[in-house]
């Protein structure tokens, strides 16, 4: 059983020990300055019987910082706190991606460094989120309305998604990027229409919907090889007050279709069925796969049978886990020996410090 879940593949020049990804988990451990610390170098490096690690969301600018802890990759001491990790994760053969997420209106000022006197918050429209932002200082608060961004704006944001994917490439020794498109942050923000009403040519049809996200893809793209880039994407995802609309099936065919002539590596299909949210029906699956005709990465409530029937059925290239994952460092060898998993402790998803974050046993250390 499973053979092909842990065979080696190779997309363009990634070589990949298996098709097992770590899927991007935001922890919120990076306590000082927004930077990767220690303690995160040891969780990642718990890790690394995944082919690939995908990060947590990244932000590329004071601006994406939209949760309390999340690691930021603009500042120096960011890089280098990512590059002591890309290096402590490639010495086990494991490659990385940095997942480049700019939370956009979901968000608050209080969150931002020195409680947002360098920062705003920022989206295509000034729609506020339904919902509310966890802050540290007090607690849960309501989404701000967001500043529409104009011109200057759209430049500046994306000059921060290429300055982060290339100093991630070159300076942190990232193997890639992954830009965030999904969840409703930012880039999934120009492409709903409810966050989205814009009358430039950045809003209104399709085709402006996706532009935003188009330039950026193809702005990363041009600076660190479109081999090096991927893509996440939540159709139906219903997270962050981004439902169901009408227009679902034309933008995910248009947006793949672009994306192949871009050539981007990989398109990484979230499906949250798995966490309570409506599934991601097989058909825009399929919508996305025959259009973009690239390799694609699963997720959402897989275990490793499922991972290898949907592989079998050429569904996917690879295969990510995100819960499994955080709580069972050694997955991989789990899986592999068929063995039971630690259950995920959702109180400590998001809490600074070692519990609940490095501290799941290893099958070894629970036989202890
Ligand atoms: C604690 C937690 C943090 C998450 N953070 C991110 C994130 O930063 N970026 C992202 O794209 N998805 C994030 N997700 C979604 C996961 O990547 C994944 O899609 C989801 O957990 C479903 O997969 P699973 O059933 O294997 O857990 C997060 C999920 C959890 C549980």
């Amino acid at each position: 059983m499973s053979k092909k879940l842990f065979s080696p593949v190779t997309l363009n020049d990634l070589e990949l020990k298996n098709r097992v990804v770590m899927a991007p988990l935001t922890r919120s451990r990076a306590v000082e300055d927004n930077a990767p610390n220690d303690l995160m170098k040891e969780y990642y490096g718990q890790r690394t019987g995944a082919g690939l690690i995908i990060t947590e969301g990244t932000s590329p600018s004071p601006n994406g910082l939209g949760y309390p802890r999340i690691p930021g990759a603009f500042s120096d001491a960011q890089i280098e706190g990512w590059k002591a990790i890309t290096d402590r994760v490639h010495e086990d053969d494991t490659k990385m991606f940095l997942q480049i997420m700019h939370t956009g209106r979901i968000s608050h000022p209080l969150n931002f460094p020195n409680e947002g006197e360098d920062a705003e918050v920022l989206a295509p429209s000034a729609v506020q989120a339904d919902g509310k932002m966890y802050t540290d200082q007090e607690g849960e608060q309501p989404h701000p309305t967001p500043r529409a961004m104009n011109a200057q704006d759209l430049a500046d944001t994306l000059n921060e998604f290429v300055s982060t994917a290339q100093k991630a490439i070159f300076n942190a020794h990232f193997d890639g990027v992954e830009l965030h498109a999904a969840n409703g942050y930012l880039l999934n923000q120009f492409l709903h229409p409810k966050s989205n009403v814009r009358t430039d040519e950045y809003g209104g049809s399709v085709e402006n919907r996706a532009r935003y996200v188009l330039e950026v893809v193809k702005a990363v793209a041009d600076e660190i090889g479109a081999d090096k880039v991927g893509i996440r994407v939540s159709p139906y995802g219903a997270m962050n007050d981004l439902g169901a609309h009408d227009e679902i099936e034309e933008m995910f065919t248009y947006l793949s279709k672009e994306l192949k002539k871009i050539g981007i590596q990989y398109i990484h299909i979230v499906d949250h069925e798995s966490m309570g949210a409506p599934g991601a029906p097989e058909s825009i699956k399929k919508i996305i796969r025959e259009n973009f005709g690239g390799h694609i990465i699963l997720s959402g409530g897989y275990d490793a049978e499922r991972a290898e029937q949907d592989l079998q059925a050429d569904k996917g290239t690879l295969v990510a886990f995100g819960r499994s994952f955080l709580a069972n460092p050694d997955l991989v060898k789990r899986m592999k020996e068929g063995a039971e998993l630690n259950e995920p402790d959702q109180d400590t998803f998001y809490t600074p410090g070692a519990k609940g974050y490095t501290d799941y046993p290893t099958l070894q250390e629970a036989e202890a």
